[in-house]
């Protein structure tokens, strides 16, 4: 099969190769989807999954991407619950081989059905950025009807979906990022927005969660923005900084059907949209993940028209 490789950490994206792979064989409770459509976040090169296995062991070349929407293919011993030619979504594990390729094996536990009205491009999207978002919000932030979220990269991937999700639930969203993603970030549902670069973060005042994607110097500015009783929710590893009265949190994203389910639910009837910035062909996937210059939104590799 076709597939994205890298083998060199140092070299970064510019490192990902086209080749041919040996298609991956179903291990017990996996299924084999062939890949329509691939997500690939960025960061994933700095993370040790991707170079090596759960030993230390290098598992070089390794083929990166870890969300897809495809078509169970084939069924390893005792898998049940997904069957052959079912649409299917979801995030792949860390460890493993992912889905910049034809085909990759997954466990059937992450994976959810993609309706059939849902685009294959679509389904690809919402893996990562929605269960982060979800799992942020929902199961660490524990946010609540009435409750303010101060939204970092409020533009971006998982920036969007905590804007929408929140919003939906009742929440007052400030969103932040570069001066140039103000309208995108309103557009997106925040009610405010905090430009980075040139508005005073501090004035936002108290809120009750924060949700950091960008860490550093605004994560530490931002704990101190949090109310007694509030959350600092990071994704972007161990938090610097802790509110005086409340949690900092800091969480990798897991897979979990039922939470696919209620992401894909939203997408259908309009409550959620994604943000997808670029779709590009597996041949040209490494030129897309390339990009020579910045793309505002996700970029998705088509990988079967
Ligand atoms: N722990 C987890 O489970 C998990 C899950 C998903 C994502 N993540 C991490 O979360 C981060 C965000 O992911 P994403 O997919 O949402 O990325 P993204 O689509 O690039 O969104 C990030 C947004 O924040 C903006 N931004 C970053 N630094 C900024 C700064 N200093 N000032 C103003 N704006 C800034 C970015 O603008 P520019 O593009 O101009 O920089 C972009 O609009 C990544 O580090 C990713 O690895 C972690």
């Amino acid at each position: 099969m076709k597939a994205i490789v890298v083998t060199d950490q140092a070299a970064g994206t510019a490192g990902m190769k086209l080749v041919e792979r040996p298609e991956p064989q179903p291990s017990i409770n996996d299924v084999v989807v062939q890949v329509c459509a691939s997500g690939f976040v960025n960061t994933e090169l700095g993370w040790p999954s991707t170079w090596a296995d759960r030993l230390g062991r290098d598992r070089t070349p390794s083929i990166p991407g870890h969300e897809l929407a495809g078509v169970v293919t084939a069924l390893g011993y005792g898998t049940t619950g997904l069957s052959i030619g079912q649409r299917v979504f979801g995030l792949t594990d860390w460890y493993r081989d992912g889905t910049l390729a034809e085909y990759a094996a997954v466990e059937a536990r992450n994976l959810a059905p993609l309706p059939g009205d849902v685009d294959f491009t679509v389904g690809a999207s919402l893996p990562i950025s929605g269960l982060t978002a979800w799992q942020g919000l929902f199961e660490h932030g524990r946010l609540q009807a009435g409750q303010s979220v101060l939204a970092h990269g409020a533009a971006g991937a998982v920036g969007t979906m905590v804007t929408q999700l929140a919003r939906e639930a009742g929440a007052y969203v400030i969103g932040t990022g570069r001066a140039t993603d103000r309208q995108k970030a309103l557009d997106f549902g925040a009610q405010e927005f905090v430009d980075l670069g040139n508005d005073a973060l501090e004035d936002v005042g108290g809120v009750d969660l924060v949700f950091d994607v960008i860490g550093g110097d605004i994560q530490k500015r931002s704990a101190s923005l949090v109310r007694a009783g509030g959350t600092l929710v990071s994704v972007v590893g161990p938090t610097e900084a802790r509110p005086a009265d409340g949690l900092a949190v800091d969480f990798v994203v897991e897979s979990d059907r039922a939470q696919l389910g209620e992401i894909v639910r939203r997408v259908r009837d309009g409550r959620l949209r994604t943000n997808i910035g670029d779709v590009a062909s597996l041949d040209d996937a490494v030129a897309a993940l390339n990009p020579t210059e910045r793309i505002s939104g996700q970029t998705i590799i088509r990988v079967r028209p």
